[in-house]
């Protein structure tokens, strides 16, 4: 392929460590170039029953960017909103630049990318009349532990952008903000991280910046409940679920101060390696019943997950979190990511045992919320919110 129209300039080492062409350079096609990048040539289906980016399992790093509808939006603008955001995740994600893209260059290395749109009461209102809004699409009960700020919280339109790359992230969330301009504005937008494709094992669960072992008790994909749990079944939502968001600040400084055992105690779970404190592998079942020689529970009725168990035979919500950390150094903790078939009967529940108890919340503040439709998935030629209109 000839360099300059749309091929690559590669020059020396190659993704898997052999040197190319000896100091002189190769030019290759996109796709000859991401034969040698298995992270970077990864695409993830766009099309589907569901969106993508639930089920998928976590990339390494992930924008939520909330919008606001202009006020003068109205049905047909969103449509037209939706059909054009469609069509740009779609070629994105696929590893194209998106329709009139001026830097398509930055979209030839897919990582995986996933693009998944949400919906706030105010959107789906607008779009297609109260009767449209479902009983649970509304910002959440006030929670004693919360220190809720505005500029976290709400927003009408999500876009939530996960990737294994940083720069192709970058690019397909510019191009999308791009082109919602004509009717939106952004309210905020949260960035997070988890460990780099390649630095550790497929699968492993990751940790959050306590340094935990961070979503063990999880349903999987292929689980019989999965569906039940996750994916909505009715009306326009069917096939779709929802998203909770918490912003969840982490006291790293004062968590500095508490030494192993305690923290262990905390979370009822081992920090080395994710064990409940019942159990040798942290896929073991926690006992909750088990007493130490002292009469006390061996897992402290007060930890973190004894209260947010709380007896549930089955998790009630997906949870699929990302760290987060400002520059400043002074805000970091996680954008904790909750997907379930009604909020109301799984985040809702387990937040407030965890507000009435939870040793942990002496570490951890709720500093946004918010909540969201994850519309269905729709098939090639069709619009993601298409079951609204
Ligand atoms: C379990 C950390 C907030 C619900 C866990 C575990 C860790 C953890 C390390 C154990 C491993 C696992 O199963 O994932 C945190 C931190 C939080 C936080 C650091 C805040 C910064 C929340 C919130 C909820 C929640 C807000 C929901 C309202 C759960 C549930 C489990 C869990 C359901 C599994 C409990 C079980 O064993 O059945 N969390 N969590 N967590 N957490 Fe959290």
């Amino acid at each position: 392929a000839a360099a300059g129209a749309g091929g690559l300039l590669l020059t020396g080492c190659t993704g898997d460590g052999r040197t190319r062409g000896t100091g002189a350079s190769a030019a290759l096609s996109p796709a000859e170039a991401l034969r040698d990048a298995p992270v970077g040539g990864d695409t993830v289906p766009f099309h589907g029953a569901h969106q993508a980016g639930v089920s998928t399992e976590p990339q390494a790093f992930a924008s939520f960017l909330a919008l606001d509808l202009d006020p003068e939006a109205g049905t047909e603008e969103i449509r037209r909103l939706l059909w054009v955001l469609t069509d740009d995740a779609v070629r994105l994600t696929q590893g194209r630049g998106a329709l009139a893209d001026t830097e398509p260059e930055l979209a030839v290395s897919p990582a995986r990318l996933t693009v998944t749109f949400g919906f706030g009461p105010e959107f789906v209102r607008r779009a297609a009349g109260e009767t449209a809004v479902p009983a649970w699409l509304k910002p959440l009960p006030e929670f004693g532990i919360d220190r809720l700020e505005e500029r976290w919280s709400g927003g009408d339109l999500l876009l939530q952008v996960g990737c294994d790359d940083q720069v192709t992230l970058a690019h397909a969330a510019r191009v999308l903000l791009k082109n919602s301009r004509a009717w939106t504005s952004l309210r905020w937008r949260q960035s997070g991280f988890r460990r780099s494709r390649g630095a550790e094992k497929p699968g492993t669960t990751m940790r959050n910046l306590f340094g935990q072992v961070d979503g063990t008790v999880n349903p999987r994909p292929d689980d019989e409940d999965f569906a039940s749990t996750v994916w909505a079944e009715d009306g326009w939502m069917a096939g779709g679920t929802s998203l909770v968001l918490r912003r969840i600040r982490m006291d790293l400084d004062e968590w500095d101060r508490v030494d192993r055992s305690a923290r262990d105690s905390a979370l009822g779970r081992r920090q080395s390696d994710g064990a409940p404190l019942t159990g040798e592998d942290e896929f073991d079942p926690p006992d909750f019943q088990a007493e130490g020689s002292n009469g006390f529970p061996v897992i402290p009725e007060f930890s973190h997950v004894a209260r947010a168990n709380g007896g549930d035979a089955r998790p009630t919500m997906l949870r699929r979190s990302y760290n987060y950390e400002e520059d400043s150094g002074d805000d970091a903790g996680l954008l904790f990511a909750a997907y379930q078939r009604d909020p109301d009967t799984g985040f809702v529940p387990v937040q407030r045992r965890l507000d009435e108890l939870d040793i942990l919340n002496q570490w951890t503040t709720p500093v946004g919320s918010a909540v969201f439709a994850i519309p269905p998935g729709c098939e090639e030629g069709g619009f993601v919110g298409e079951t609204l209109f």
